[in-house]
């Protein structure tokens, strides 16, 4: 199948290309590199062996998605464009619903004029808001957002699923990620945010590698297994192949949403106790005060995207943190090294 990746060159799309490369799909990315660097691209072609077409545009601009559609003949579309910071969100809200609310709805009608009604779009587990009793299954449906950014990926899932029931030749996966870390295994593309990094394992690999001082851990005093706060990593391979198995399951239209996860939530000081001894880095830390909207544990009940997609999470926390590590040690500057 033809795809076009929408935010391709990015952290969890770079991986999903390698994926889609490797089972016999042809790509085409769309990305306007405002949060990644075309080096990223120069990599994953050195994994695949194979030239990536690069359409440099911007989701909102909707003459470039016309000729991006009309010159590639793409048949489907993974949606990961869109701006992720959190705490950015707040500030510049209406920034956040532009890109990824403006930009989602210009990239679904250009697919429509093009005849391209197939769609697995990046969601969030944000989405079950800030009330969701763990784990979260899908048939909880959405919650409050707890932050701008949630709130853009409540609106697109939304968005798709009125046009899907409006007509139903199209065909939408809602892919609602947990948290993806890890890299490659060939250390080769991996995760490389902008300035200091607000995620736990960028912050805890640019800790081991000397760019950052020390970890701040955000709280010590939540009602978890040892006070502080629990999430659901997963390895971003295993995601972008969570990618591949709905795309090939989208035969039948409809509209569904899918939790991607372990099933299995981790403590931060039970991260930093893995990332010590799987690597043999130590990591100074301090315990912080709470970072504002965080909640106390987050996991997803995974069974649907077994049942219905074939897909499981495989890798452990131990190849994360190892792969974590090969790519941060190997390109301690990121991309720009
Ligand atoms: P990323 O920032 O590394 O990749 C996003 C890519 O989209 C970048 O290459 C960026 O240049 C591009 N982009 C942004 N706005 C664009 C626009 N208007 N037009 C064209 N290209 C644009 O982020 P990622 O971690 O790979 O995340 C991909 C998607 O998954 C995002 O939609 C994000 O919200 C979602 N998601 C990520 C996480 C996570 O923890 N990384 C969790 C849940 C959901
Ligand atoms: C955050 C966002 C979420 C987004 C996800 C992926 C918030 C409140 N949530 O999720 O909406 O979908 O990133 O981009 O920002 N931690 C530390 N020290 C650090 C960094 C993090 O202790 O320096 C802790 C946090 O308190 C949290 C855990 O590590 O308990 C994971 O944090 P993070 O990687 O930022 O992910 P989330 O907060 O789950």
């Amino acid at each position: 199948m033809k795809v076009l990746v929408t935010g391709g060159a990015g952290y969890i799309g770079t991986h999903t290309l390698v994926e889609l490369i490797a089972a016999g799909h042809e790509v085409v990315v769309y990305d306007n590199f405002c949060n990644s660097s075309p080096k990223a691209i120069g990599r994953v072609e050195e994994l695949v062996g194979q030239e990536v077409p690069v359409v440099r545009g911007d989701i909102r601009d909707r003459a470039c998605l016309d000729r991006a559609f009309a010159e590639h003949s793409a048949e489907a579309v993974i949606h990961f464009a869109g701006l992720k910071a959190v705490g950015e969100s707040y500030r510049q809200p209406l920034s956040y619903y532009d890109n990824n609310v403006t930009g989602t709805q210009r990239l679904l009608e250009a697919m429509e004029d093009a005849g391209v009604r197939t769609i697995v779009f990046s969601s969030s587990a944000t989405v079950y808001g800030e009330d969701a009793p763990v784990p979260y299954v899908e048939s909880m449906g959405r919650g409050r957002p707890s932050n701008p950014y949630g709130g853009t990926k409540a609106v697109v899932e939304q968005m798709i699923e009125d046009l899907v029931r409006a007509d139903d030749r199209w065909s939408a996966s809602l892919l609602r990620y947990f948290n993806p870390i890890g890299a490659h295994p060939s250390g080769r593309i991996g995760e490389d945010p902008q300035g200091v990094p607000n995620n736990l394992m960028p912050f805890l690999t640019q800790v081991a590698v000397g760019r950052l001082p020390e970890l701040s851990i955000f709280g010590d005093d939540y009602l978890t297994r040892d006070g502080t706060c629990e999430r659901d990593y997963l390895h971003v391979v295993d995601l972008a192949l969570g990618h591949l198995k709905a795309l090939e399951a989208k035969s039948a239209p409809g509209v569904a949403a899918f939790n991607l996860g372990t099933g299995k939530g981790t403590s931060v000081l039970e991260m930093v106790a893995t990332f010590e001894s799987v690597t043999g880095q130590q990591i100074p830390y301090c315990i912080a005060p709470r970072r504002a909207g965080d909640l106390p544990a987050s996991w997803a009940d995974a069974s649907k995207a077994r049942l219905e997609l074939g897909w499981s999470a495989e890798k452990t926390l131990e190849d994360m943190m190892r792969d974590s590590w090969r790519w941060q040690s190997a390109n301690p500057e990121g991309y720009g090294g």
